[in-house]
């Protein structure tokens, strides 16, 4: 599988707390993803690109503990993180890998796989769909949650830092990801992996007002991002430790409605003789 796209993001210690913030934020998204994709108690689930393994914490809870999770990642730190998580939390249900998930092998097929903000990240996404499918049982379910990373600042009224901010992150993940689009082609890529037509729904964050996580999680994406803006000469945002408590200011001043980008979620059942017999296990 094509394999040649730079994570810009990188696994620094702030990286790590910075992607635990947005899993807070996304949590009500991805959580209706797999209840409605038909995650349940007893189901085994693997999380494609875990991360600090949020996904695969969430999924452990649902599958519960006659269930089980896998979560892979390709970063030793991402996994070395998740796995902390796990082990502080008691959890038993759930184990991390170190691996690329296009070849990532496991002995036994799983019920549901599922991955967050990943197939933005591959030069190929519906090879890395296809390499998902065939790691899960037929009649199993193949779910994705991603995000839309192109278009304007949709927060109205309009706060010029915001739109300072959304302007950075956008062209830095611009210049690197392939399928920015990837979130608004999910239907596409799908077909293209075999899946036929998924089922979807789409939500997107919105905030206001002081207590808003949403400013906190704009400028830690900006500071991931830094290296790759300053890489293709685009401005930083001045002063970036005083940002988010100016950016704000700002918006609560101007009494501004922030819009996050769109989050788009897909899933399908995998194509073939579904045997049954894991299901009729968790029923
Ligand atoms: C934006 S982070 C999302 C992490 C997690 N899914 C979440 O939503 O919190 C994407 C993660 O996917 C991993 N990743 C991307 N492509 C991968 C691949 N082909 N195989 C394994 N891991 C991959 C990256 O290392 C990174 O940790």
């Amino acid at each position: 599988m094509p394999d040649d796209v730079p994570y810009i993001l990188g696994h620094s210690q702030a990286e790590l707390r910075r992607l635990m913030l947005q899993a807070s934020i996304l949590q009500p998204i991805t959580r209706r993803l797999l209840l409605e994709a038909g995650l349940r108690p007893g189901m085994r689930v693997l999380d494609i690109g875990c991360g600090t393994g949020d996904v695969s914490l969430l999924a452990a809870e649902l599958a519960g503990l006659h269930g089980s999770v896998v979560g892979i990642d390709r970063s030793a730190e991402a996994v070395a993180t998740a796995r902390g998580r796990a082990e502080a939390f008691g959890l038993h249900n759930v184990a991390f890998r170190e691996a690329e998930a296009g070849a990532f092998d496991d002995p036994d097929p799983f019920d549901l796989a599922v991955g967050r903000y990943v197939l933005i990240h591959q030069a190929d996404p519906a090879a890395l769909l296809r390499a998902v499918t065939a790691r899960v049982r037929p009649g199993g379910t193949v779910a994705f949650h991603e995000i839309v990373l192109y278009g304007e600042s949709p927060t109205w009224p309009p706060v010029p830092l915001v739109t300072e901010v959304w302007d950075g992150v956008m062209a830095a993940f611009a210049s690197v990801l392939p399928h920015r689009d990837v979130a608004s082609r999910l239907v596409e890529h799908f077909h293209r992996a075999g899946l036929g037509n998924p089922s979807l729904f789409c939500e997107t964050p919105v905030g206001g007002g002081p207590d808003s996580p949403v400013y906190a999680w704009f400028v830690q994406t900006l500071r991931s991002l830094q290296p790759q803006i300053e890489r293709i000469g685009r401005p930083v945002p001045a002063d970036i430790d005083t940002l988010e408590d100016r950016l704000r200011d700002e918006a609560v001043a101007a009494h501004a409605q922030l819009v996050g980008p769109h989050q788009f979620c897909a899933w399908a059942r995998v194509p073939g003789q579904d045997r049954g017999d894991r299901l009729s296990d968790c029923e």
